[in-house]
């Protein structure tokens, strides 16, 4: 089998609407861990629940392993999907206790299913809270037995949908990290949804990027990162420059001299610099800039830089120097740029 879930030219639109989601093609590999980023109301759960079969596709096609569960002549209802979909507000069962939720969608013999939920609690850390209320719970352990719970029926697929949204920041990096880890263990093949691109690019092998409906990019984080496709994917995914330049082939004239380009351009272009690629410094080395601003966050410093024509820039520095405002800096670009045509969507702000 080559995919675990392959949708093809997806669109589904509500009640005649515009399509909340529109030809959207993905293939997903065995245990990949894909996730689907984008701005709120992009179409993210639309998609989630197409491939649950909690909604029917417009049309398109979506073929799990090799079975065909959603085109113009087949539907296959969610029990028969074998995927499993953990939501936003986890939807534990509030008056059955911890071991019975998780038993919920488990067939078999009695004493079977105990072991089961034995083994599944000991997989997501929870063994000594089998008898507990979900009330009785905290978020993270909520969370947790939610997994376990979509995990029990040994799915191929589990579907998930902003899981750590309501948990608080310590909480949600500790609860992420276990998830992923307990993924790659089950080797389960997950699609994950969320809006936050930090999230998205730490744990994905694929990211798949969402705006308005459509498909914008697929790659891995270090592609979304670093190659966006455009200036909204550059955007989103993490903090950016954007300079104007006069491209001639390799290379761009800009306020910050000549900079080195990543794809041969001509004419006017808008060079996308990330703040960590900038090199603040001292010395003489590189276009004057007045440090407007400095926060600290301890492995870092993030600077607010102006040019004396007024271009601001924000700069990413190391600690081992210590910039404060209005020291008089030089600023340089020492690796190449990537540039869009001026055209590309959503300007300079
Ligand atoms: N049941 C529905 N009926 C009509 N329109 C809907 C329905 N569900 C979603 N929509 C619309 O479809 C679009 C996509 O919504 P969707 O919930 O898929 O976005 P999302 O990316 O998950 O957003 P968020 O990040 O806010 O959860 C939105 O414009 C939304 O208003
Ligand atoms: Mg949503």
């Amino acid at each position: 089998m080559d995919y675990s879930l392959q949708a093809d030219h997806l669109t589904k639109s509500y009640n005649g609407q515009l399509p909340a989601v529109h030809d959207i093609t993905l293939k997903v590999r065995p245990s990949e861990f894909l996730t689907l980023l984008g701005p709120s109301g992009g179409g993210k759960t639309t998609t989630l629940r197409l491939l649950a079969g909690f909604e029917k596709p417009s049309s398109g096609r979506i073929i799990i392993g090799e079975n065909i569960v959603a085109d113009e002549s087949h539907f296959v209802p969610p029990d028969k999907r074998k995927v499993g979909m953990v939501f936003q507000d986890y939807a534990l069962f509030p008056h059955v206790n911890v071991a019975e939720n998780i038993a919920f969608g488990l067939g078999g013999a009695r004493e079977k299913r105990k072991s089961q939920v034995a083994q599944l609690l000991e997989m997501v850390g929870m063994a000594e809270y089998a008898e507990r209320m979900p009330h009785e719970l905290s978020g993270g352990e909520q969370q947790r037995v939610a997994l376990a719970r979509a995990l029990a029926p040994n799915p191929d697929i589990l579907l998930l949908d902003e899981p750590f949204s309501n948990l608080d920041t310590g909480l949600r990096s500790q609860v992420r990290s276990e998830v992923r880890h307990i993924l790659l263990e089950t080797g389960t093949t997950a699609i994950f949804v969320t809006h936050d691109q930090h999230e998205a690019l730490s744990l994905s092998d694929e990211i798949a990027v969402l705006f308005e409906g459509r498909l914008v990019q697929v790659a891995t984080p270090h592609v979304i990162y670093n190659r966006p496709a455009n200036v909204s994917v550059a955007k989103f995914v993490g903090e950016a420059n954007f300079l104007a330049a006069e491209a001639q082939g390799m290379t761009a004239d800009s306020r910050l001299g000549e900079v080195k380009l990543f794809h041969p351009k001509t004419g006017q272009v808008q060079l996308m610099i990330r703040p960590e690629a900038l090199a603040v410094s001292f010395e003489e080395r590189g276009t004057r800039a007045t440090v407007r601003w400095r926060e600290f966050y301890g492995h870092y410093q993030r600077l607010g830089l102006a040019l004396s024509d007024g271009t601001e820039l924000i700069a990413h520095t190391g600690v081992d120097r210590y910039f404060q405002r209005g020291n008089n800096v030089s600023v340089s670009l020492e690796m190449p740029a990537l540039a869009y045509d001026v055209s590309s969507k959503i300007m300079l702000d």
